[in-house]
Formats: C-alpha cells, sequence, structure tokens
C-alpha cells in the first residue's frame, strides 16, 4: 500500500526527564537540564519537533531562551500543552475546580499555552483536563463540569483562531483523578462537537485508548467519520489497565500494526509523537527502539498489496485477518 514519505517523528521532553514515581518522588534518573535533553533528542535524527508542557518545560520568562534553544538543535515545537494540571491549586479541579480562583487560573493556563505556542511558531495547543473530573458519588455536578469543559474549549478556540492555531484535545480515563470528565474519543468528540469550531480536533494517545476500552484504530475512524477530526497522535503502549507510557508496541504490535494501518488510511498529516515515561530504561535507547518498530511497521505495510487488506476488511473473517499479519509481520 502506498505509505506517506515524509513522516515525522517527535517527541514529549517528559521522555527525556527523572521519571518519578509516587514512590521515588525525585526519580529514578539524574536530573539534567532543558538543553541537554534537547541535544540528547537531536542525536535522533529522526526526531524533528518536540511537544512542550507549559509550566514543566515552558513559561513566559523562559520562553525566548526555550526558542534560542530549539533553533540551535534545529527542533520544531509541534504542540504546547497547557498546564491546567501540575499545580498544587488544580487539586481539586482546574476550569472546573470549586474554587474560583483556580478556575481563573486554569483559564489563564489555557490562554497562556496558546500565547506560547505563537511565540515558538507552533501551530498547535493541547488541551488535557486530567485534573477536572470527580472522584465520588454527589461530588460534583456533572452538567456544570462538563459546562464549564465545553466553554473553555470554545473560547480557548476563538482565541486561538485569532493565531491561526488549533486546539487538540487530549482525552484520557482517569489519573491523576479516579474519573476525568473527556474520558474518551467518544467524549472528546462529544466536547469538540459542543464548542463547535473548526480549529478543535482531538488528540489520540494510544494508550488513554488502551486504558479506555477502546480500539485505537476505531477511535482513528470515529474522528475521520465526525468530519476530519483527528489532530494530533501520542504514541506508547501499556497493559490496558493503567497508562504505563511503554516503548511503542512492546506490548501490544498488532493493535499498534493496525493503527499505522489507519493512519495511512484516513490521511493523518501530523507528526508520531512519543509519549512514552521509560521508568527503568534508557530515555535515548527506548525512544529509539520505538521509532524504529513504527519505521519497520510502516516499510512492512508498505509491502502489502492494499487491495488484499480492503477484501479482508469486506469479508469480515477474523481467521483471515490474522492469517495475513502472520503473514506479513511474523516472517
Ligand atoms: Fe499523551
Amino acid at each position: 500500500m502506498k505509505i506517506r514519505e515524509n513522516i515525522e517523528f517527535g517527541t514529549t521532553i517528559a521522555l527525556w526527564a527523572q521519571c518519578p514515581d509516587r514512590f521515588l518522588s525525585q526519580g529514578y534518573k539524574g536530573s539534567s537540564t532543558f538543553e541537554d535533553k534537547i541535544k540528547l533528542i537531536s542525536k535522533n535524527k529522526d526526531f524533528k519537533g518536540v511537544d512542550l508542557y507549559g509550566d514543566w518545560d515552558v513559561n513566559r520568562d523562559n520562553v525566548d531562551e526555550v526558542k534560542e534553544i530549539l533553533e540551535k538543535y534545529n527542533l520544531k515545537t509541534y504542540i504546547v500543552t497547557a498546564d491546567v494540571n501540575s499545580l498544587p491549586e488544580f487539586g481539586r479541579g482546574s476550569i472546573a475546580s470549586p474554587i474560583k480562583e483556580s478556575r481563573e487560573l486554569g483559564y489563564k493556563k489555557v490562554m497562556e499555552a496558546i500565547d506560547l505556542a505563537e511565540i515558538l511558531n507552533s501551530d498547535m495547543v493541547n488541551l488535557w483536563f486530567g485534573q477536572d473530573g470527580y472522584d465520588y458519588p454527589f461530588q460534583i455536578d456533572y452538567i456544570w463540569g462538563w459546562q464549564q469543559v465545553i466553554n473553555t474549549i470554545s473560547d480557548a478556540a476563538d482565541y486561538a483562531a485569532e493565531k491561526n492555531i488549533k486546539i487538540a484535545l487530549e482525552y484520557k480515563p482517569r489519573e491523576p483523578r479516579t474519573h476525568i470528565f473527556t474520558a474518551s474519543a467518544a467524549k472528546m468528540l462529544f466536547a469538540a462537537e459542543r464548542a463547535g469550531k473548526d480549529n478543535v480536533g482531538i488528540l489520540i494517545d494510544t494508550g488513554h485508548g488502551y486504558t479506555a476500552g477502546e480500539n485505537i484504530s476505531e477511535s482513528v475512524a470515529i474522528c475521520q467519520l465526525a468530519g476530519d477530526k483527528l489532530f494530533y497522535v501520542h504514541v506508547n503502549d501499556n497493559y490496558k489497565v493503567w497508562d504505563d507510557d511503554m516503548m511503542v508496541g512492546s506490548i501490544h504490535p498488532f493493535e499498534m500494526i493496525e493503527f499505522m494501518y489507519w493512519l495511512e488510511k484516513v490521511n493523518y498529516g501530523g507528526p508520531i509523537v512519543l509519549d512514552m515515561f521509560p521508568f527503568r530504561e534508557d530515555a535515548y535507547d527506548a525512544s529509539k527502539e520505538s521509532v524504529d518498530f513504527i519505521k519497520r511497521v510502516r516499510q512492512l505495510l508498505s509491502e502489502i498489496d492494499e487491495e488484499e487488506i480492503k477484501a479482508l476488511l469486506k469479508e469480515q473473517n477474523g481467521t483471515k485477518s490474522i492469517r495475513m499479519l502472520r503473514k506479513y509481520f511474523l516472517k
């Protein structure tokens, strides 16, 4: 089948960080500067850009310096993620917090991410409302909470449109809250649809899709059906019970093969961005292995006659489908 040739790879910065967990809050690795991380990322020439997280990586004070470092190492800013998750003020939510000051701060952080993206010549901002949800019955008015999310997306879209910036909405079912409102592709598409803005679409994080119980390829398909709404992808793997952020294809290789097929099928034109957390693995090695896995899958896909896959999808014979996977991918 025909595979897009000029594919670009990117990485989050957190992949290259200390990788803390709640048992080892200082992380499993030594600290390094932002420039150290960027320098290391740039050594793998497959990486053309990075995802920057508000406050963790970039803020109003350091944005010029960040821009300079990225230019020095010839890396683009693919996306800026609004920090509505990592500050103590967001412990009870950001834009849907019961505390007015926290809601205002969350709203400000969303708009700030759009300003930062503009300065960094990025055309995409990621909104992930990880703190906005609930943990207990009767804890929140769901209609009010959802309306807060939808209104914020709508306002962000209007502000971003003035700067030719798109909004990519990332969903995840849980962590840090036990229930995040925007928990699945379908719920996120609902929020996007209610916001009703052309520059709003979906970011599929494959690990988040798995923990939401989704078939990630079907999620690509419904984003396409919703009007070409797949704006961005984060790739990683897990055991489907927690967002383990493991190496791409390490646990569910066949599902990742199908995902890569569907990205081609819907003409996804953005970068493929690693969003992993290699707690105990060397970051450079683990990220290279993931990129090489994807490159190999895409190469093997390019060697398959697409008519053969189309015929399988029409016939819906599961055994024949698995036989095709064995024939081309386990040889
Ligand atoms: Fe992600």
